[in-house]
């Protein structure tokens, strides 16, 4: 793991925050996550304007391009072996309450090996919502303890990836991953109305293989052929089963999906 913090790669030993950081107080901070090929962090472009989307909805002022761009390039320049990098933002050393207060925000970054994804995954539906209607709706927050406890309900479950629905019983994510399935042939996933998140790989595949936005209840998932999810540590993963419920791994449209997002992404590494 290396560590770029408030302006320069640091020793982890050297890397200190403040015990009344913001981010790690109340979760008041953005963030993403995206993969690095070769030294090259995929999709950067993308990663930075959903970035800048997300500090808009919490009111937190993100740094420029410039300097995360700046930050990125240190940071794979001290780790040539990175698999993987997370930039956070916070709000930085505030007062104990909610309110944020002025200071400067934090800005972190780390990077580290990337796991290989498995061959495929299984879900399982939760039995939270994902509030559609919530006012960081579609925002990458560290407010992450939901998807925590999701997940090791999914875990628990024995199953690799938790399945949010909306308030209104709609399909929307999963705790890391967005969700897309096969109906009569077409590729589905779910629209950004029910308050997934606006995944970069979700984008990609949308416009690379064609996928349909939809608003549709989980029901949807007992007429689907194949079942598959996305992100940016994953790219596309088929999945095997959900709720127990079995789907081919190797299903047209999702070997598809998959080798023209493999191909693309090759080819172009900042979409
Ligand atoms: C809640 C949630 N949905 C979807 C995704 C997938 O997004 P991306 O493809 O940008 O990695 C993530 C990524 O971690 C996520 O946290």
């Amino acid at each position: 793991m290396t560590v770029w913090l408030n302006g320069g790669v640091l020793a982890d030993e050297d890397a200190r925050l403040s015990v009344r950081d913001h981010g790690l107080t109340v979760g008041d901070g953005v963030f993403e996550t995206m993969k690095v090929e070769s030294g090259v962090p995929f999709a950067l472009s993308r990663h930075l304007a959903r970035l800048h989307t997300s500090g808009q909805r919490l009111g937190l002022a993100v740094p420029s391009d410039d300097t995360l761009r700046a930050a990125v390039s240190e940071l794979l320049a001290a780790d040539g072996s990175a698999g993987r990098v997370r930039i956070t933002v916070t709000g930085g050393d505030g007062p104990p309450g909610t309110e944020r207060g002025g200071a400067m925000p934090t800005l972190l970054l780390v990077s580290g090996p990337r796991v290989p994804a498995a061959a495929s995954g299984s879900l399982v539906t939760v039995p939270w919502a994902r509030n559609e209607r919530s006012a960081i709706a579609g925002a990458k927050t560290t407010s992450y303890a939901e998807n925590v406890v999701a997940l090791a309900h999914a875990r628990a479950s024995g199953a690799d990836e938790a399945l949010f629905l909306d308030t209104r019983g709609n399909l929307c994510e999963g705790t890391g991953s967005n969700v897309f399935f096969v109906l009569d042939g077409r590729l589905l996933t779910p629209a950004l109305t029910t308050g997934c998140l606006a995944g970069v790989t979700r984008g990609l595949v949308i416009e690379w293989s064609g996928a349909t936005e939809v608003e549709l209840p989980r029901v949807a998932l007992d007429e689907a052929s194949e079942v598959l999810i996305t992100s940016s540590t994953r790219d596309v993963q088929p999945v095997h089963s959900v709720d127990g419920r079995t789907y081919p791994v190797d299903g047209s449209v999702t070997r598809e999906a998959a080798a023209t997002f493999a191909r693309l992404s090759r080819e172009r590494l900042d979409p």
